[in-house]
């Protein structure tokens, strides 16, 4: 199938690309086609509320949201990945998630399959709770199947992330799909 990843950190040598990474080199091994994009250096504006998309229409804005509606609208799964921003996505990546208002009936239809990747500096066991039930809530609303959750706790750095047992699992995650 083919898996689109949202990459939402301005770090492209970070944790969270490191897991995204680990995810793809899984998922290519499962024989899959992965999509991997920096959502966070695109050139996408905020959301401006106007609707004159009507919710699934053409949005008034011309910018980097056009080749990521395409690439979402083409693919079977689709990925978040995000570092953990004041207890949820970063704004980069909800920048783009807000984006999807004017593609919004066509996403729902699709049923597409999708996993959350995330990498945080704390380790406290509720460090993921409402970026979690944010996730959960989209998958809810959007019609997605979720296929699994990366929760990367105590991964602050470079160096904690890539010892850390959310590497292996991230590969794990992309080997496992069907
Ligand atoms: C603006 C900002 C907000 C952050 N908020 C949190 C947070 O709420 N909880 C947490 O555990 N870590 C937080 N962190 C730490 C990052 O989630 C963590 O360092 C992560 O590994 C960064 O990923 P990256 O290497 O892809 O940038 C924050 C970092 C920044 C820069």
């Amino acid at each position: 199938m083919k898996i689109v990843v949202l990459i939402g950190s301005p770090n492209k040598n970070g944790s969270t690309n490191l897991i995204a990474r680990e995810f793809e080199k899984g998922a290519i091994e499962a024989g899959h086609q992965v999509v991997m994009l920096d959502v966070a250096h695109a050139n996408v504006g905020v959301c401006g509320g106007c609707v004159a998309c009507g919710y699934n229409g053409p949005c008034v804005k011309k910018d980097d949201m056009e080749n990521i509606k395409k690439e979402i609208l083409s693919a079977d799964m689709l990925v978040f990945a995000t570092p953990l921003y004041y207890y949820g996505m970063s704004a980069q990546l909800k920048t783009v998630v807000d984006r999807f208002c004017s593609f919004n009936s066509s996403l729902q239809i699709k049923h597409l399959k999708s996993a959350l990747l995330a990498v945080a500096w704390n380790s406290d066991d509720w460090t993921f709770e409402a970026l979690v039930s944010h996730y959960k809530t989209l998958v809810r609303y959007l019609n997605l199947s979720d296929q699994g959750m990366i929760l990367g706790r105590g991964c602050g750095t470079l160096g904690m992330t890539s010892r850390s047992v959310y590497m292996n699992k991230a590969y794990e995650l992309g080997k496992s799909l069907r």
